[in-house]
């Protein structure tokens, strides 16, 4: 399995105390475990941010910068070892192992943060940190700093500026650099894995659950996690942008949407496939399933450095109109229709989102009054669709069919890679793969 490089973790938390400033220190807290229900904690993720910034795996530890610091700018607070804990909740790493295997430079126990961290904060003016997230972290940083506050006499001064850490941590995890695309990659192609595999288990009968156990097979078969709960929607349930009950019986003559996708040491991959749950689309399901197709290869086409976030969603929504006159959902000229939003009650989200360590990843979407232009290294979603559910009003025949296509598209220098390229799309192909008659897929 592809993995971030030490090295690279060192060069993501140097580039964050560049654009922070030599007279910062910068707070950045581990995720802690959340209780699910009396003794059970739900399944530890790791927080987004913290994780990029420091690969270490464990809840409730404190990351630390404090640029040009001698004795090290890269502290870590961690749980410290302990022999009871370890034996009952799982090994932990210690402030011994955080520094030989995930490269702090200074490494504490936890419970020593209240007496280290005010003295770290010394004469620095600036206090990066996620103010605002926590309410009892934000209330220690500030006790922190009043503390230091307390020292005016003695000739300290206490930091005065209190920058949001994610404004330039999320502008950093916007831009994926070769390894994070690499593991992006892996995710995709195990999703994809786990799409033909559900593809190929569906048959009339079959429940969503049974469908998703094929999909969570795939995904922990490679040690990896689902990146969000799998949508498995039969029929009309295909029409709820976010089913997860996943409790119905699949009919003959329905479709099944199918969004899902793991997550590769917290880089995510999302893809959504739609198939007919006999294995043969119908006539009306057909030519929806074309016109939302076209949609979405129009939109890929339009990921390119020069054009912004937006213009995939234009091109995707002039597609779906097009469709929606020819279908005979809509009447009237298409330009007018576009300018109306007349394709909002069949096509009522956006075209995409960012993706990277979170499933809808962090970065600004405007910059400024205007549309952020698209840049190599971003990685988003193109994923339109048409949704006739029981509250549609569009014709009888038409009623029950949801249709999603959702790819993983990078942005490359002269366009764009699509991870998630080897996931049957196309009738012919899903048909085939579903047949057991596509080479390459069984
Ligand atoms: N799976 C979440 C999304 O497609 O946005
Ligand atoms: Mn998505
Ligand atoms: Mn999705």
């Amino acid at each position: 399995m592809p993995e971030i490089p030490q090295g690279e973790f060192a060069r993501r938390r140097q580039r964050l105390m560049r654009a922070i400033g030599p007279d910062s220190i910068i707070v950045v807290p581990a995720a802690h475990e959340r209780t699910r229900n009396r003794d059970v904690e739900y399944p530890f993720r790791q927080d987004s941010d913290f994780l990029y910034l420091t690969g270490f795996p464990e809840a409730d530890a404190v990351a630390v910068l404090v640029p040009g610091r001698p004795a090290g700018e890269y502290i870590l607070f961690c749980r410290d070892r302990d022999p009871t804990q370890e034996t009952w909740q799982g090994r932990r790493a210690g402030p011994d192992g955080a520094m030989e295997t995930y490269g702090a430079e200074c490494a504490f126990p936890i419970e020593d943060i209240d007496e280290i961290l005010p003295g770290l904060m010394e004469n620095r003016a600036v206090l990066a940190a996620p103010f605002g997230r926590d309410e009892p972290l934000d209330q220690r940083l500030f006790g922190w700093v009043n503390q230091v506050r307390a020292k005016a006499r003695n000739g300290v001064r206490a930091p005065h500026e209190f920058v949001a850490v994610e404004h330039h941590l999320h502008e950093q995890r916007l831009f994926k650099k070769a390894p994070e695309l690499k593991l992006m990659r892996h995710a995709a192609a195990i999703s994809t894995q786990a799409h033909v595999r559900a593809m190929q288990a569906c048959r009339p009968g079959l429940t969503e659950f049974a469908v998703e156990a094929e999909l969570l097979h795939e995904f922990h078969r490679y040690g990896t996690e689902t990146a969000y709960p799998s949508i498995v929607g039969g029929g009309e349930n295909g029409c709820i942008l976010h089913y997860i009950e996943n409790r119905a019986a699949l009919n003959d003559g329905d479709l099944l949407l199918i969004d899902a996708g793991c997550e590769v040491q917290g880089y995510a991959s999302d893809i959504t496939r739609t198939f007919p749950v006999s294995g043969r689309f119908g006539e009306r399901q057909r030519e929806v399933y074309e016109c939302v197709l076209a949609a979405q290869l129009a939109a890929i086409e339009q990921v390119r450095p020069g054009n912004d976030w937006d213009t995939p969603h234009v091109a995707a929504v002039r597609e779906l109109t097009r469709g929606l006159k020819e279908l005979g959902v809509l009447k009237g000229r298409l330009d007018k229709l576009i300018r109306d939003q007349a394709y909002r009650p069949f096509y009522m989200h956006r075209t995409g989102h960012w993706l990277g360590l979170d499933v809808h990843d962090v970065g600004d979407y405007r910059v400024g009054d205007a549309w952020r232009q698209l840049e190599p290294g971003m990685v988003m979603t193109v994923e339109p669709g048409l949704y006739f559910g029981p509250y549609s009003e569009a014709p009888k025949e038409l009623r029950g069919i949801g249709v999603r296509i959702e790819d993983d598209v990078a942005v490359t220098r002269d366009g764009h890679e699509v991870l998630t390229a080897h996931c049957p799309k196309t009738v012919a192909d899903i048909e085939a793969c579903m047949g057991g008659d596509l080479p390459g897929w069984n």
